[in-house]
């Protein structure tokens, strides 16, 4: 029986081992992105949202002091405790699918021409505009309980596929209302009703800014041939800082077109892709502010070159890592599935991963020293993964590795019959 007079608390007990990144800085970059402590035989306390202890069981009775009244008990026999998984880059906010544009592609179609022949994301666009304000808070809701099952506890989602006032600004709503950390992207390409890239904008920055300013944490904007040119990112992100919103980019995804550059120069939160960065953009990001988002599961889904993830990190870059998941070009929700791309493919260690996809990525959402960390202070966002060792969050590719998510200190998944969480499409 629980006490609900008192603080309301949670105690994670013998737990196989508890792994978190060492430290208290952030972001982190450079040696310091591999040093992940790990615990065994541990525990973790929450109170009232919050991580109050975290250490060997041993030591349990110093936080405690024999206090166990109206304490929750979770057994951690046979499980790993690792923070929860931040995902800084989503597309969550869409409707319908792009599946036959997936059967095309595997028959030789690219990515790129059928974005020129008015399908890939404007193909998104039309469905999210039909959708509605409510049909879009039900998709962005079923996405979010897709995330949370795989062990994201907080998440980022951009719009983007509305690009006209309502869609827009309805696509942040339904981001904000489900939990998440909205970006206005504005610019992610020319909807079909305005001739040019630049009369866009115009329509943009007047029409829809100053609401979604009020919305939005961030902006973000696509550079890429066939989207938006750096002098068009420049003018659009400095209209964006200027209405109060901190700034991201999409850049180096196809074409190095001089992304890195400008988001150094207006000092961007950070920059994402890099599929084509080449030798002088790693050195570039290697010692400024700005942290490159790697997203190996775009480039998997996409069968494109992977970014340059070992010889960022080896630059002293700020690297972070997240899913991109959008119907288009990567339809996956799953951190624990890109922690085993980032560790085969961009061959970063499995610590490094790690403090990339929670540290790091907090850090791009502007939520360093809240979450991230199993330390006292923190959000009580946990996972527990059925795992002997915490590794196998990116050694078990694919596998069901997440037994058990916690969200403020209170277990989120699995929970039978939530009634917020639908899990499918009406
Ligand atoms: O990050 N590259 C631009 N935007 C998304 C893809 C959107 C889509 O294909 O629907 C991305 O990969
Ligand atoms: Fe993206």
């Amino acid at each position: 029986m629980i006490d609900d007079t008192g603080p309301r608390r949670l105690l994670v007990r013998d737990l196989e081992q508890l792994a978190t990144t060492a430290g208290t800085d952030a972001p982190l970059r450079g040696p310091a992105l591999g040093e992940v402590d790990v615990v065994a035989d541990a525990y973790i306390l929450c109170e009232d949202g919050r991580i109050v202890g975290a250490g060997p069981m041993r030591r349990l009775g110093e936080t405690l002091e024999g206090d166990h009244a109206g304490i929750e008990e979770l057994d951690g026999r046979g499980l790993c405790a690792v923070p929860g998984l931040v995902d800084c880059h989503t597309h969550a906010c869409f409707s319908g699918d792009r599946v036959t544009e997936f059967e095309l592609r595997a028959a030789g179609a690219s990515y790129e021409e059928l974005h020129a022949a008015g399908g890939g994301i404007l193909a998104t666009v039309e469905a999210t505009r039909a959708a509605g304000e409510e049909g879009l808070a039900d998709a962005v809701r079923l996405h979010r309980g897709w995330m949370r099952r795989a062990g994201t506890t907080t998440f980022e989602a951009k719009s983007g596929y509305g690009l006209d006032r309502e869609t827009e600004l309805a696509s942040l709503r339904a981001i904000r209302d489900a939990g998440g950390s909205p970006t206005w992207l504005g610019a992610h390409a020319v909807p079909p009703e305005f001739d040019d890239a630049d009369e866009y904008l115009d329509f943009a920055l007047a029409e829809v800014l100053p609401e979604a300013a009020r919305i939005a944490v961030a902006a973000d904007v696509f550079v890429e041939t066939g989207a938006f040119g750096v002098e068009q990112a420049r003018r659009y992100l400095e209209a964006c800082r200027d209405a109060g919103l901190s700034l991201r980019m999409h850049g180096d995804q196809f074409t190095e077109l001089g992304a890195i550059p400008l988001a150094i120069e207006l000092g961007v939160r950070s920059v994402d892709h890099l599929e084509a960065t080449r030798e002088d953009g790693v050195r570039a990001l290697g010692s400024s502010e700005v942290a490159a988002v790697l997203l190996p599961a775009s480039a998997l889904y996409l069968d494109r070159p992977m970014p340059p993830g070992r010889a960022l990190v080896d630059a002293g870059a700020v690297v972070a890592v997240a899913t991109d998941f959008n119907p288009g070009s990567a339809f996956c929700e799953s951190l624990p599935l890109v922690n085993s791309l980032a560790v085969t493919q961009l061959h970063l260690t499995p610590a490094e991963v790690l403090s990339a996809c929670t540290v790091n990525a907090a850090h791009v959402l502007g939520g360093s020293g809240e979450i991230g960390r199993i330390a006292p202070g923190y959000a009580a966002d946990l996972l527990l993964l059925n795992a002997p060792d915490w590794r196998y969050l990116s050694y078990h590719l694919g596998g069901p590795v997440v037994a058990t998510v916690i969200e403020a200190g209170v277990v989120t998944s699995p929970v039978p019959d939530a009634p917020d969480e639908p899990l499918g499409r009406r």
